[in-house]
Order: C-alpha cells, then structure tokens, then sequence
C-alpha cells in the first residue's frame, strides 16, 4: 500500500515543492493556515488537505490521528526572520512550541518526524559550519529554530533535524520569493540590488524537496519510497548546496542565462539595508554528511536553468492552452 506523508505548512513555498515531489510516490497530505481554503484547494488539489493551526495541541494530535501517516515532514514555520523579530510571541509559538507539540506526537506513534530548520541557527563568522558547531543565533527566528532543534531532539531522539540554507525558486501562493521577483524584473530588463556580502549554501526548492523525502524515507522498508535502502535518519542534517554564493552571484548566474546585461545586477552589502532582525555574513554549511547518503545538489547554476526552462515551459502550455 502507497506509504502516507504528512506535509505541514503545504501551503508555504518549501511545502508547494515537497507536495509536488511526495505525491509520485506517498499518499500526501497537506496542512494550511492562514491560506483561504479555495486558494489552499487550488495550490493542494489532488492531495488531502486541512486547515490547522499547528500550536493547537488537541487539534493537532486529532489530525494525526485521522490522517494516521507514516512519516511527517514539518515544513510550516513563520520563516521571515524579521517578522519573527517583530511578533516574538507568536514566533516562539510557531517555531518552537507547535514544532515540540508535533515531535512529541511523533515520538508517541514512533513516526519518523522530519523538521526543517534553518542555517540561520549561526552568526555567520565561522563558516563552513558542520553539524557539530555550536548554534550562535543573531536573531529571534535563529534563537527560536535553535531552541526547537534542541527541545525536538530531548523530547523525541529518533527525530530528523534539516538544517535548510537558502531556498530558491517560484511560488504560487501569492507570495513573492526573491528568486522570482529576480527573474521578473531582469526579464523586464530592470536593474535590481542584490546583497553581494552575504553568503550562502542555496538550493532549489526541488532540489531542497528531494533531500528532505531521501530523509523521511530513510529506514522505511518500501522500496519506492527508499529505493536504496537508507539506513534511518536521525538527530542534525545539514542540506545546503555545495557552492557558497551570494544572492548577487545567483543574479549575474541567472542575467548570463538569460542572456541579459550584468549590470542589471546591482551589488549592494547588507549592512547598508538596515531590517528588524540582524544578519549574518556567511552561514554556509557543509553537507558532506547529507552527500554521503545520497544527497546530491547539482550546481547552483544548473538549478538556475532547470527552474527558469520550466517556467517558459509552463508559460508556452498556457499560452497553447489559453
Ligand atoms: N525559504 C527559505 O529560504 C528557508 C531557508 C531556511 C530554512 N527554511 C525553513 O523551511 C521551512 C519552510 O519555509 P518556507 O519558506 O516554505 O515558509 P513559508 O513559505 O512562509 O510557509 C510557511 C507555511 O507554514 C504555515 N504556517 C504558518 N503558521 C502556521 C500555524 N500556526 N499553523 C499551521 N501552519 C502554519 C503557512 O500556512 P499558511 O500560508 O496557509 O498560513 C505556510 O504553509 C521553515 O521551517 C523555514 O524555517 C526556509
């Protein structure tokens, strides 16, 4: 029977890819929030979905008691790390709270629980960072995801913990990631700044989805799911790109695929955009230990080209198509 995969935060940009990725092979289910159900029933359709506030315990432990899956892949979150340092007490709701409520359930069913973090747990003056480096948070987001990783692993010692770097990609769902804000304003020939100082381990968002199913498969003895039998995921994974790139190097990556002018690239450094939350400098990962089990992000640039040829692939269908 086709093994079921709970996806939180379905809705959300990391979630539309893992929903899009999972369903070839799991039974997907879906969670939603704040998303009007018409619009969650157009981004989720043909998957099961349900609308949840996740630091609801009761109404959480109901939900996987109806949808009693497999494996759960936590992908919902307040990810904005400014956001988070403006509305600290939902922050800590969302991203530490609902995240322990759901381990704890998944400890009890002994479930593999998969949660995604993020590199945003170091300060960014000591990378490459390995799985073993102590957290150093410069903001509330980081100290929030941190505290969650340490309180999961506490509570439910069979948990997987991917430590994301920085995702790219389109969304549908209304909201604009600055990867696709890049490609519309270059294929308007409009010039846009981009952090230049700020380095990062990107990956795709399906590139992002692949590594976290080889994890919440990983120990399951169904061979669709975990075709090369990966022994069990547990404690800290780190899933970042192997290339440390800033946001402006993805953007003359992206105008020289384009084949548009490099200067509609404007480098600019992060200290000169004051936000709510502190940013680090360089939170690279190394992934070596995600590599040896089979994880394997193409380059930055081939991701690059993958993710725009599927966009004027979708486009020239809909155009075909009216
Ligand atoms: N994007 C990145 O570059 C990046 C980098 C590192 C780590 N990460 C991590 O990757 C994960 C996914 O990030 P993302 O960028 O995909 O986030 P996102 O686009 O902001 O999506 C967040 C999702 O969480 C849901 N959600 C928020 N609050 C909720 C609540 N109280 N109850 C139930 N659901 C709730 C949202 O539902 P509604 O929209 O329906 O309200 C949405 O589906 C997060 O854990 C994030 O920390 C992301």
């Amino acid at each position: 029977m086709t093994p079921s995969l709970l996806i939180t935060g379905a809705t959300g940009f990391l979630g539309q890819y893992l929903v899009a990725a999972a369903r070839r092979k799991w039974r997907v289910a879906g969670t939603f929030h704040r998303t009007r159900r018409e619009d969650a029933e157009r981004l989720l359709a043909g998957v099961d979905s349900g609308k949840i506030d996740l630091t609801d315990f009761r109404d959480v432990r109901d939900m996987l008691d109806a949808v009693r899956p497999k494996a759960v892949i936590h992908s919902a979150a307040l990810a904005d790390p400014n956001y988070c340092e403006q509305h600290p007490d939902e922050s800590l709701r969302v991203n530490l709270q609902a995240t322990l409520n759901l381990a704890g359930l998944c400890g009890d069913r002994r479930i593999p629980f998969v949660f995604t973090s993020t590199d945003l747990v170091f300060d960014g003056t000591r990378a490459p960072y390995a799985e073993d480096g102590p957290v150093s948070p410069l903001n509330l987001y980081g100290e929030h995801k941190a505290l969650a990783e340490q309180a999961v692993l506490e509570r439910y010692d069979e948990a997987a913990i991917c430590r994301m770097p920085l995702l790219f990609g389109f969304a549908d769902n209304g909201r604009v990631p600055f990867f696709q804000r890049m490609a519309s304003e270059f294929r308007a020939g409009r010039p846009m700044t981009l952090f230049a100082d700020e380095l990062r381990t990107p990956i795709s968002g399906p590139v992002a989805a692949v590594g976290l199913l080889l994890v919440a498969a990983s120990g399951m003895e169904d061979e669709a799911v975990n075709p090369k039998e990966i022994e069990r995921v547990r404690g800290i994974l780190h899933l970042g790109g192997r290339e440390s790139i800033s946001r402006y190097e993805m953007g003359t990556q992206m105008l020289d695929i384009l084949g548009l002018p490099p200067s509609l690239a404007e480098p600019i450094s992060f200290r000169d955009v004051p936000g709510a939350a502190a940013r680090a400098a360089d939170v690279s990962l190394d992934s070596s230990r995600a590599y040896a089990l089979g994880f394997d992000p193409p380059p930055v640039r081939k991701q690059i080209e993958r993710l725009l040829g599927r966009t004027v692939e979708e486009k020239k269908d809909t155009d075909a198509h009216g």
